[in-house]
């Protein structure tokens, strides 16, 4: 058995710089057409100089794949000139709570002073990618923070708002309310919980922020992801540390290996609704021009590397029910 995906894109991508990025991009390269390239670089992608460089890094290393980049702006005061030069090479720009997650420290404070830019944003039709977490108690972080998204999309009604990784339950419901509030979902929330990583041995490759929820949240985002909501959309989050680092205690789980052939499992036959997840949703949403590419996915059994580079992959060594033609 075997079905073919049309322009698959993952809308939430970390591919770092220099040796990591070289050893994880082809991972993103070989199964999706275009990634939303997060810019919690050190120092931050936060002028277009470094966004140009970065791009041109990721286009260089590509080594003949078709694959699009989707930049993306780390939030600071931008002014009208500054964001008007660069509309045309960006897809968004993201937003952090300072200290919140890897590489945040020069993320926002107060959200009521980043208005005016949102202002600029929402003339410019530039979208807001947002990490939605407070820096209360580590469960109770993403709800939290609903009512920010709440402020900010009746706030701002045309500006386009990217609920970020959604992990909770109320997230989940709260993308219904708002048409300019957007989600995308990861498969580690989708398919685990938070026994995946502290429930018997520590397993700190299931360590992520968000940090993994109940099963309820689970059960929830798995809903609403089979109903095919159409303002949700696949964002891997994939975010490779090396080994030494994760040991360390790194935040983010290298997930980009095994997207295709765990979200196949996971749809298991519906393959328009995985068309919808992983690519019709976005393109439609967010109008995005990519080059068409059509990615197999076979029925074979597939083992998971057990190490790519110095990074160790989400679920590495087992056994998969589904590859993607061209890996392995
Ligand atoms: C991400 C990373 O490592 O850059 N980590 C993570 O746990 N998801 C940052 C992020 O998206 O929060
Ligand atoms: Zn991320």
């Amino acid at each position: 058995m075997s079905f073919k995906l049309d322009t698959p894109i993952d809308m939430h991508l970390h591919l770092r710089e220099g040796k990591l990025l070289k050893d994880v991009l082809q991972w993103s390269a070989e199964q999706f057409a275009a990634g939303v390239i997060m810019p919690n670089l050190v120092p931050p992608v936060d002028n277009m100089d470094r966004l140009r460089k970065y791009r041109k890094e990721i286009l260089e290393n590509l080594k003949e794949k078709q694959f699009t980049p989707l930049m993306t702006l780390f939030l600071r005061h931008y002014s009208y000139r500054e964001l008007e030069e660069a509309k045309g090479e960006i897809f968004s720009i993201k937003l952090y709570p300072k200290g919140i997650t890897t590489n945040s420290e020069k993320g926002v404070s107060s959200i009521e002073e980043f208005y005016p830019v949102f202002e600029i944003m929402e003339e410019l039709e530039i979208p807001l990618s947002v990490h939605g977490e407070t820096n209360g108690f580590v469960l109770d972080r993403e709800r939290e923070f609903a009512p920010i998204y709440i402020q900010l999309a009746e706030r701002f009604p045309k500006l386009k708002i990217i609920m970020e990784h959604i992990s909770t339950k109320e997230l989940a419901e709260l993308v219904r309310d708002y048409p300019n509030l957007y989600a995308t979902v990861t498969l580690h929330h989708l398919l685990f919980t938070l026994d995946d990583l502290a429930g018997g041995r520590l397993n700190p490759h299931f360590f992520c922020k968000p940090i993994l929820k109940t099963p309820v949240d689970r059960a929830v985002l798995q809903r609403l992801v089979r109903e095919g909501h159409p303002r949700v959309m696949f964002g891997s989050d994939s975010a490779p540390h090396i080994l030494r680092d994760k040991l360390k205690g790194a935040a983010g789980v290298f997930s980009a290996p095994v997207a295709l052939p765990l979200l196949a499992h996971f749809f298991d036959g519906d393959w328009k609704g995985l068309q919808r997840f992983i690519s019709d949703n976005a393109r439609r949403n967010f109008n995005l021009q990519i080059p068409e590419k059509e990615v197999e996915i076979l029925e074979i059994p597939w083992e998971v590397p057990h190490i790519v580079g110095e990074v160790i992959p989400l679920l590495a060594g087992e056994r998969l029910r589904f590859r993607v033609r061209g890996i392995g």
